[in-house]
């Protein structure tokens, strides 16, 4: 049934045809999108990556030619000669809509059976099915497209590191397997049974010693592995742009990559952005946004109320400033319209996604106070809150008191984003940068029982927090900076620790004993004996650089072949069972009773 293709070889892509060529003979092949047989006249739309042109087979046609076109089915592969003309009829809505190609020979390549999903843009498919019949969904003129402009970024990318003196170097994925940060996957070795490889979460430990051994300036498109809960911005395997530079400062680091962002939306989307980019500490974002990854194209600040209602005569609201915590609000523009039952459902999300104990609510109706605590706050609160808030008095303010600060402002922070969403005040085409910067060091963690690092244990904290390290921990902030998008973490990264007495002190306020310090991270201590400069760097997230670009949904529509909410793939159906001999050779048995 099949052919073979012969001498047979293509004149252009399908997509490429234009109206120069016209009057040539030409070869095209692809596979069929379309057969539609009118009797005297067949058309077939051929398709491939450059995109479709139109086959005729009609009376002046051979007549094998005639009977074959009327086999052909979609997804056929099919070898096409013949006379490239003009169309009588042209379609505009096609790139290659002024011609067609008149078939003299056809050949059949390759049979398909009907296809599970259709070969077209924007279907309307479950997911796990796209993902089962992966290699069709590629097929798909907007996951094609998907994938080169993913290709276009990392061309970019590494263009620009080139040029600025990067040096491009891989780092192994069989390596040591280090406590700190996520779930490692791990390797079972097999000459030395009972040991384990672990994949990399990052190249962060090589690429300090690059820098330790004088490459000064270090780039990576590096695969990492993080066995952690999937969400729509995280895969188990993930590429990273992972940088590294000698003898610099934060602003060394931030300048290079301000230019890197700047090039890549010049050279992808046609935007110029405007530098240097805004920064913003830690602090400032948390007491703005509610969130260490703020959203700067809409505004809805968060806006402190502590001050006024101390000492009221709400007790919950006072209570919760005397216990040390704090009220704070969002003024919802033209928010005074939300209905009773709007403003319950608010609640019950409250509830359902923050730790917040509680919502309440106010806002002017006639110039009257109006809400769930109006009865204790007048129409002055009111309007002095919108005052701060820089909204009139048709705003809704959605106010949260909580003992502890932290909660009242990441409350507000989830909020501030839900209510963006439901009353659709964010703009889709706009790009708002800005570094997150002097995050805290550390982090204390209930489920260790002790301080983690935030970033990881080889950031430096900030020269002046330096001696709080053992009194103050938690004040302490770190040389460390995220790049954010629209409300994504593209990047993250720091300046390290280089002196070794300081890296022993950290690993101690992290919890390791000297022994397992050495044992963990023994090549990296020693290795700091040997000269170590100034160094720091940072890695972007690859597939959300390209899902922001794109403005795609999540980062599964920029991977080829992603793994779904459980990690598993469905298309291979990996992870999966592996024979008994390979347990055996790599001295592992599974304990069947788990
Ligand atoms: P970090 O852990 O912040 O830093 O990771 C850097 C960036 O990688 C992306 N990223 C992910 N993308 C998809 N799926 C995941 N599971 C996932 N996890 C992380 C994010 C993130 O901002 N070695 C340090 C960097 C440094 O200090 O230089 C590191 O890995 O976009
Ligand atoms: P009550 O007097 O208990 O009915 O509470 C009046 C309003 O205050 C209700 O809308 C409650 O949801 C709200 N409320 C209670 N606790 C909090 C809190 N921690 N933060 C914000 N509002 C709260």
């Amino acid at each position: 049934m099949s052919e073979s293709m012969g001498a047979w070889r293509r004149s252009s892509l399908c997509g490429d045809v234009t109206e120069d060529m016209i009057g040539q003979e030409m070869t095209l092949m692809g596979w069929c999108h379309r057969q539609r047989d009118f009797g005297g006249v067949l058309f077939l739309t051929l398709r491939d990556i450059a995109g479709e042109v139109q086959i005729v087979v009609d009376g002046d046609s051979p007549e094998d030619v005639r009977e074959k076109a009327k086999t052909v089915r979609g997804e056929y592969v099919i070898a096409c000669r013949g006379l490239l003309r003009r169309r009588a009829a042209i379609n505009p809505q096609m790139k290659t809509g002024l011609v067609e190609l008149h078939a003299q020979e056809l050949r059949i390549l390759s049979v398909a059976e009907t296809p599970p999903i259709y070969i077209e843009e924007n279907i309307d498919v479950n997911e796990s099915v796209r993902l089962k019949y992966r290699y069709l969904d590629l097929r798909r003129p907007d996951m094609q497209r998907n994938l080169l402009a993913r290709h276009q970024i990392t061309r970019i990318t590494r263009r620009f590191f080139d040029e600025e003196g990067f040096i491009d170097v891989e780092t192994p994925t069989l390596i040591k397997s280090t406590p700190e940060g996520a779930r490692d996957y791990l390797v079972p070795s097999r000459v030395f049974p009972g040991k384990f490889f672990a994949l990399p979460q990052s190249p962060q430990l090589f690429k300090q010693l690059l820098m330790l051994a004088g490459y000064n300036k270090y780039m990576q498109i590096a695969r990492c592995y993080r066995d952690e809960d999937l969400r729509a911005d995280r895969q188990p395997e993930f590429t990273q742009v992972d940088i590294e530079m000698a003898f610099v400062g934060e602003d060394d680091v931030l300048a290079v990559n301000e230019r890197y962002l700047a090039t890549l939306m010049r050279e992808f989307k046609g935007i110029e952005v405007e530098l240097p980019m805004k920064r913003m500490t830690w602090r400032e974002a948390m007491n703005r946004y509610g969130t260490d990854k703020p959203d700067l194209r809409y505004g809805m600040e968060l806006i402190d109320l502590s001050d006024l209602v101390a000492g009221g005569s709400f007790k919950v609201f006072a209570d919760a400033v005397e216990a040390g915590g704090m009220v704070a609000a969002i003024a919802v523009p033209g928010g005074s319209d939300l209905s009773r039952r709007e403003l319950d459902s608010l609640a019950t999300f409250v509830r359902g996604n923050t730790d917040a104990k509680g919502l309440a609510w106010l806002s002017l109706n006639d110039g009257v106070s109006r809400g769930s605590v109006a009865k204790f706050y007048d129409a002055n609160f009111v309007h002095e809150a919108f005052k701060r808030a820089g909204e009139d008095e048709m705003a809704q303010l959605l106010i949260v008191a909580d003992s502890d600060k932290m909660v009242v402002l990441e409350t507000l922070g989830v909020l501030r984003i839900e209510m963006a969403k439901r009353r659709n005040l964010i703009p889709d085409d706009r790009f708002e940068f800005c570094w997150v910067t002097e995050f805290p060091l550390l982090e204390w963690s209930d489920e260790a029982g002790r301080f983690v690092a935030k970033h990881h244990p080889f950031t430096a904290p900030m020269d002046e927090d330096i001696h709080m390290l053992d009194t103050n921990p938690s004040e302490v902030r770190a040389r460390a900076y995220d790049i954010v998008l629209n409300g994504t973490e593209l990047g993250g990264g720091s300046i390290r620790i280089h002196q070794q007495e300081l890296q022993a002190r950290m690993f101690k306020i992290l919890g390791f004993t000297k022994e397992e310090a050495e044992r963990q991270f023994g090549f990296l201590m020693s290795a700091f004996r040997y000269g170590v400069p100034p160094h720091g760097g940072l890695a972007y997230g690859l597939d959300r650089i390209v899902m922001l670009l794109l403005g795609a949904e999540s980062i599964r529509e920029v991977i080829a072949f992603p793994k779904v909410q459980n990690s598993s793939c469905l298309m291979t159906e990996a992870p999966d069972v592996v024979a008994e001999h390979q347990l055996k050779e790599l001295g592992l048995v599974i304990a069947s009773d788990l």
